[in-house]
């Protein structure tokens, strides 16, 4: 039986999942045995469509790029437009959520209003946003888990680099006692080339011409976005109630071209670190520029990738490294969770 997916937000992610479902169905059909369909778009932008039985998904990406909204998706029977994002949660027959909005990281609306319809509708959600799980993890997992739905958002960190589900899937068995990681592809990038000589200003304006940063990069260079998911990992990896208060929150902002030479002079080099240390008194958690030694893994990572060090009392410490950000990543995101909703149904 198909899979009833609702997207709620469509603009570069929700675009991408739809290009990557057109290219994937027939292996997910033929392989796997999965077959999606989506029955709702709803943006508060492009318009919303919804049709029980599904929308067709060429039509779509057809308009998009001709007319750049969901107004010229062609009339067909039973379809109708015009619902909210509350609308179609609540109405729709889609049996989970793809939620894509563009959402405010400090409040996590309108994204944590959307699970909430959701769950108490018995719809799961898959999601990108960091906000709700960073700042409402405890309330919206609870009410997942008494409507008997999932939650899912493995593309809140490291985007298609499945850095919340390696420890649930293969470190079980171990104690977490440390997690390190490079978070943010914009400041990454950035340190990067100004060890190459660039000045502050100079390497910001590359990242941001490259899509690396968020549209206000006060996020990425003051440290928000790591410490956003450095809350991710302690509620969601270590199962611990961490707070916003309760991270030491330094960005790269203040790093001169003298504190690089000096960190080359050490056999180092500046890398903005999000970490968790497990102590006898709960979590220390901080999001900070470190100067990382040449040889730790975290050093060789480049440009804007991401990549994350889960130190285990059994196995020591596991770096994985990959994309942090993209759409194709973050679309593949989204495809994972919805396979792993697929096989538990
Ligand atoms: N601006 C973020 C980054 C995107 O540079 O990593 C992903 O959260």
């Amino acid at each position: 039986m198909a899979h009833k997916l609702a997207l709620i937000g469509f603009g570069g992610v929700g675009q991408g999942f739809v290009e990557i479902l057109l290219e994937k169905s027939t292996k997910l059909s033929k392989e796997h045995q999965i077959d999606f369909t989506i029955v709702s778009i709803c943006d508060l932008y492009k318009g919303s469509l919804y049709r029980p039985e599904g929308l067709c998904l060429d039509d779509v990406m057809s308009v998009i790029k001709e007319k750049g909204n969901l107004e010229a998706y062609p009339d067909q029977p039973g379809l109708i437009r015009g619902w909210s994002s509350e609308e179609t949660i609540t109405n729709s027959n889609a049996d989970s959520i793809i939620e894509m909005t563009f959402t405010d990281v400090t409040t996590g609306q309108p994204a944590i209003d959307h699970c909430k319809w959701a769950f108490k509708n018995k719809k799961n959600v898959v999601m990108t946003n960091k906000g709700p799980v960073a700042l409402a993890y405890e309330t919206l997992s609870k009410l997942a888990q008494e409507n008997d739905v999932q939650w899912l958002f493995e593309g809140a960190v490291m985007s298609g680099t499945p850095a919340l589900r390696l420890p649930e899937a293969t470190l079980t068995g171990n104690d977490i006692t440390e997690i390190r990681g490079i978070l943010n592809g914009t400041t990454n990038y950035m340190l990067m080339r100004m060890e190459e000589g660039l000045d502050y200003d100079s390497a910001l304006k590359e990242a941001q011409a490259l899509g690396y940063a968020e549209a206000d990069p006060t996020a990425d260079v003051k440290g928000f976005d790591v410490l956003y998911k450095v809350l991710i990992l302690a509620n969601v990896v270590l199962g611990y109630p961490l707070k916003r208060e309760e991270v030491i929150c330094k960005g790269i902002s203040e790093l001169t071209i003298h504190d690089i030479e000096k960190a080359k002079s050490l056999q180092k080099c500046w890398k903005l670190i999000g970490s968790l240390t497990v102590t006898e008194n709960g979590i220390k958690a901080a999001v900070q520029p470190e100067m990382v030694p040449y040889d730790d893994p975290l050093a060789g990572v480049t440009g804007a990738m991401n990549a994350i060090t889960y130190t285990c009392d059994l196995s020591g410490p596991i770096t994985l490294m990959g994309a942090g950000a993209g759409i194709k990543e973050t679309g593949f995101a989204v495809l994972i969770d919805l396979i792993q909703i697929e096989r538990s149904r």
